[in-house]
């Protein structure tokens, strides 16, 4: 039976969101089913409508891309939308325009690909009567209920190739090079890029960092003749006795959230402070964003795409696509939302970086 269906992607753009559009249009158009593009994410249907259709032929080229071509917003939360009523602006729930908005596009289905945000929302309007399938993304791989999140490997091909590139300066003026990269909550990108870049400091907001003993480390990294180090810090690190950095303050930026960045120079300022050495900060920002995906990102939102296209034939709506070992499946976005998927400070993979001679900031 034929079908429409609708897709946005909401939040902060990654590698591999053109793959997933891909997917969805190439499969359900197999199907003989429409497939409408909203704009802007959820911005694309709060205040107006604004709606293109896609085919095999808008979405040929696209799977090398970075970005994605429908665009995106993480400001337009539907459950909290700014509206402006006698000279104020008032902070609102929209989902019941939302829902008016996507009925009038006649689409039977919505496809949410984003984080934990856009999936929140996704959720609340799967629970009004919307038949949502969520689709996971960011580079913080921060999301629950999958394995991994496309754009992740991307950003941490990003950060080890901008690594690899520091080493040799960092070497050849006998500096301390500290790169600040994403990672708000979750410290992935930071670790595993670290790892695989050679960095001798990785510092993650789930371990908070102890000057003394950063200091220490890269002392005695020099005396053993190690004339100099590669600090990896993610954007959400912070000292055990102090807090985060924050560029812009929740209450200054145009979005809702704070925005984090500086923590790089901060420990910069501290390493200057409590060695001989010389200090240099890197900020890689939205770098680790942009760009074209890794094959592995372009199959993984493939697959994704092509999953959630499946669930929506077989009406298991409320669900989420998710990567589980080598197998594509699908659990409940509820599930998924809500808890974050964290570094385990514990777990192997620090573990391993501390015996690999790594100091994480303990
Ligand atoms: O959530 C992904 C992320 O890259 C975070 O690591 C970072 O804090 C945020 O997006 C930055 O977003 P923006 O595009 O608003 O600067």
């Amino acid at each position: 039976m034929s079908k429409t269906v609708a897709i946005l992607t909401g939040g902060g753009d990654c590698p591999g969101l053109n793959a997933v559009i891909r997917g969805v249009v190439r499969s359900a158009n197999q199907k003989g089913w429409r497939v409408l593009g909203i704009e802007d994410g959820f911005d694309g249907i709060i205040e107006g409508i604004k709606v293109r259709e896609l085919n095999r032929k808008s979405v040929s080229g696209i799977l090398q891309r970075g970005g994605t071509i429908l665009g995106t917003s993480n400001r337009g939360n539907p459950l909290n939308y700014p509206v402006e009523k006698d000279g104020e602006i008032h902070w609102l729930d929209v989902s019941d325009k939302v829902i008016e908005n996507f009925n009038q596009i006649g689409a039977e289905a919505l496809i949410a690909v984003g984080g934990d945000g856009t999936l929140k929302i996704a959720q609340h309007l799967y629970e009004l009567g919307l038949n949502v399938i969520g689709i996971p993304k960011t580079i913080d791989n921060d999301l629950k209920s999958t394995d991994v999140t496309f754009g992740y490997n991307t950003a941490v091909g990003v950060v080890t190739e901008a690594l690899d590139r520091l080493h040799t300066t960092a070497e050849s003026h006998h500096r301390v090079m500290v790169v600040e990269v994403m990672g708000r909550n979750a410290g992935w990108i930071a670790l595993e890029s670290g790892i695989a870049g050679g960095a001798d400091v990785i510092l993650l907001p789930e371990i908070p960092y102890s000057i003394g003993h950063v200091c220490a480390a890269i002392d005695k990294r020099r005396e053993r003749g190690g004339k100099f180090s590669i600090v990896v810090v993610a954007e959400g690190a912070f000292p055990a006795d102090g807090e985060v950095v924050v560029k812009v303050g929740k209450g200054e930026s145009k979005g809702e959230v704070e925005r984090l960045g500086g923590i790089g120079q901060y420990v910069a300022d501290q390493i200057s402070a409590c060695t001989a050495m010389e200090v240099r900060t890197v900020v890689l920002g939205h770098l680790q964003r942009g760009g074209s995906p890794s094959p592995f990102d372009r199959i993984l939102g493939s697959r994704f795409g092509v999953k959630a296209v499946d669930l929506i034939e077989q009406g298991q709506f409320g669900e989420m696509v998710s990567l589980r070992g080598r197998a594509v499946i699908s659990t409940t976005i509820a599930d998924a939302v809500g808890a974050l998927n964290l570094v385990d400070p514990e777990g192997e993979l620090v573990v391993a970086a501390e015996k690999l001679g790594i100091m994480v900031g303990r």
